[in-house]
């Protein structure tokens, strides 16, 4: 089989991936993102040939038109543009969680530094602004009193560019000192892990201590509805426990689409790139019938 790895650095995720793939005997073929020009009918790269097309790509922008140009040609691509249109984004993401009647933390967005502060006295204090844009944890602020409102927005508004004048107002969610980040594959759970913090963020990237974690019914069925709120694909569906560890109850705050599983791999006895493997011969598979049955009428 031959598949493609979309990447602009090659990290630790990215190497296990590698990994298995050759372990496997696949054709691997890397694209260089920064060095790929895509133009309207093709591309500079030999890959309409490829069985799948994986997007391992760091920057957010670069992920989103790379993966919408693929799939333009024709060529199967995980995660769909279409999946990473909605998870790249908080606010559509908790717009997608919302509407899928899953549980999400209670969220406004305003666009001015008034309307903001309105929403934040109406959530009270603290609460959590984060940007719609980003990851691992960065830019996001817990506000404990409205002169630090203030100052924030303020900030924000003056010095932050385009994305960072969306203001995306979110409750305060009192979880447990820790977080749920699952991994799932078209809704499949590979495996999951608590990760653990003084602080509040809890992001493995910010320090979270992690530890192996038992989905039980509830956050299977949550995970698989959250995947399939933003269309499937390899996704990591974050959930925070409400009240407390033993209550069962969960919201679920984001589902991201690049996901890294380095540390999900080290703290879990699942041997997850396999898992991820599996699915990709999977999905290249159905891609090839598909395309087979296509030609037959
Ligand atoms: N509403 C909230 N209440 C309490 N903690 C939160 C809330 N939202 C996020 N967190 C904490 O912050 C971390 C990062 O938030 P998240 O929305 O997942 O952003 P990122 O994309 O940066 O990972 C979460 O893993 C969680 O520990
Ligand atoms: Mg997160």
């Amino acid at each position: 089989m031959q598949i493609g790895i979309l990447y602009s650095r090659i990290r630790k995720d990215e190497k296990l991936l590698l990994g298995e793939l050759r372990e496997r005997g696949h054709e691997v073929a890397k694209i260089d993102v920064r060095k790929e020009r895509f133009g309207l009918e093709s591309t500079t790269a030999d890959v309409a040939d490829l069985d799948i097309v994986v997007d391992r790509c760091l920057s957010t922008s670069r992920s989103l038109y790379a993966t919408k140009f693929l799939d333009s040609y024709g060529v199967p691509v995980v995660n769909s543009p279409e999946t990473g249109d909605i998870c790249a984004d908080k606010a559509k993401n908790s717009l997608a969680l919302a509407r899928a009647d899953i549980p999400t933390p209670a969220t406004e967005v305003a666009f001015t530094k008034e309307a903001a502060m309105e929403a934040i006295e109406e959530f009270g204090y603290p609460c959590v602004l984060k940007p719609v844009v980003g990851s691992w944890g960065r830019l996001m602020a817990k506000i404990d009193t409205r002169n630090a409102a203030e100052a924030i927005l303020e900030h924000k508004e003056t010095l932050g560019h385009y994305e960072h004048k969306v203001f995306y107002i979110q409750e305060f969610v009192d979880k447990p000192g820790r977080d749920v980040r699952a991994l799932a594959v078209d809704g499949e759970p590979v495996a999951a892990m608590t990760r653990s913090s003084d602080h509040w963020l809890t992001n493995a990237a910010k320090g979270g201590e992690t530890k192996s974690f038992d989905l039980d019914d509830r956050a299977l069925d949550l995970v698989e509805r959250a995947s399939e709120a933003v269309g499937g694909g390899m996704l990591g569906v974050d959930l925070m426990e409400v009240g407390g560890t033993d209550s069962g109850e969960y919201t679920v705050h984001e589902v991201n689409h690049t996901v890294e599983f380095k540390a999900l791999d080290a703290a879990s006895e699942v041997d997850v790139p396999a898992k991820v493997v599996d699915w990709l011969e999977a999905k290249a598979a159905a891609a090839a019938d598909g395309e087979a049955a296509e030609a037959h009428t």
